[in-house]
């Protein structure tokens, strides 16, 4: 069993992806880490908790960290993911406990608390909370065994601006911080996610799986594509979060690049940008697995399969 810690701001899609991880058994949550992003943390936080009771597991440690980026005002994107973040389906309110304590505590702890490299780090939103560990305890670089996030675009551009990703965009100085630290990174960037898209007939067959988990997910996908199927022009629109959790399950539904990635944060027109020396024309050493491809039936294949064993 692989030991991780989920850092999250659902939305829709990191709701999946967090699905996804509680449906697989090669996996151990140890912990969901809320971060401000798509919605507030009031919201986000919540939002785990709503997610966690629906894949039946209410005993998932679920904790609130960063309200805001380290820099820059917090931008929001009710836009895409709708007033609460999660809309589409209609949500009980959760019952389970928001824990005590700060979610970057928490990330530090755990990472103390277990062996050197036997913890990674699957992060979802905004890199706030993970940044934050890292300047307040330094000495957990050397004992995350990786972190895997979704953020960045570099053949697709931006989604947020023309140059700029969303989670990247929200915290660029958070990006370059966890960027520089020297852990191993994957990056899920704009370029493998829209490539993923829940077209008609994909999000048929999460309807089709008969429980809650799978009604959920259709509904989910069905009031989130809207925004990216108008944007793009596409049947579908991309699934991002859940390439972070299906890349730790099944690696080679992907392709990717060893690189060089570097962030700006110097100029307000390409604010987080993610600057990747693809064709190596830098002497600069990579410092991440930079993904560009997948089988994207394959993926979403897994993620039917396994939703399929939630209540
Ligand atoms: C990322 O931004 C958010 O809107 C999604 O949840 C995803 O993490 C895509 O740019
Ligand atoms: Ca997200």
């Amino acid at each position: 069993m692989r030991k991780i810690i989920i850092d999250t701001d659902p939305g829709q899609d990191d709701a999946v992806a967090i699905l996804l991880a509680l449906a697989s058994s090669e996996l151990e949550v140890l912990g969901i880490t809320a971060v401000a992003g798509n919605v507030p943390l009031a919201l986000t936080q919540k939002n785990a908790r709503i997610i966690c009771e629906l894949a039946g597991r209410p005993d998932i440690k679920v904790f609130a960290g960063a309200e805001r980026p380290l820099v820059r005002e917090l931008v929001t994107a009710e836009y895409v993911h709708g007033k609460t973040g999660l809309n589409g389906p209609k949500w009980p309110e959760p019952k389970m406990p928001l824990q005590d304590g700060h979610a970057v505590r928490f990330i530090i702890d755990t990472l103390r608390d277990h062996d050197k490299g036997s913890v990674t780090l699957c992060v979802l939103g905004p890199l706030t909370n993970i940044a934050l560990a890292l300047v307040q305890a330094p000495d957990i670089a050397s004992r995350i065994q990786e972190i895997i996030l979704m953020g960045g675009g570099f053949f697709e551009g931006g989604n947020t601006t023309p140059a700029a990703e969303f989670n990247i965009y929200v915290d660029p100085h958070a990006a370059k911080t966890v960027f520089t630290a020297g852990i191993p990174l994957v990056i899920m960037p704009l370029d493998v996610t829209h490539k993923a898209l829940t077209t008609a007939k994909r999000i048929a067959a999460f309807r089709g799986i008969g429980n809650a988990a799978g009604k959920a997910t259709a509904e989910m996908m069905a009031f989130f594509e809207r925004f990216d199927e108008e944007k793009y022009g596409t049947d579908g629109g991309p699934l991002h979060d859940p390439n972070v959790i299906a890349y730790l399950l099944e690696p080679d539904i992907y392709k990717g690049r060893k690189v060089n990635v570097e962030v700006e944060t110097g100029s307000e027109l390409t604010m987080g940008m993610t600057v990747v020396d693809w064709w190596a024309v830098t002497d600069r050493a990579p410092n991440a697995l930079w993904i560009k491809d997948l089988d994207d039936d394959r993926f979403f294949g897994l993620l039917v399969a396994r939703l399929k064993t939630l209540p």
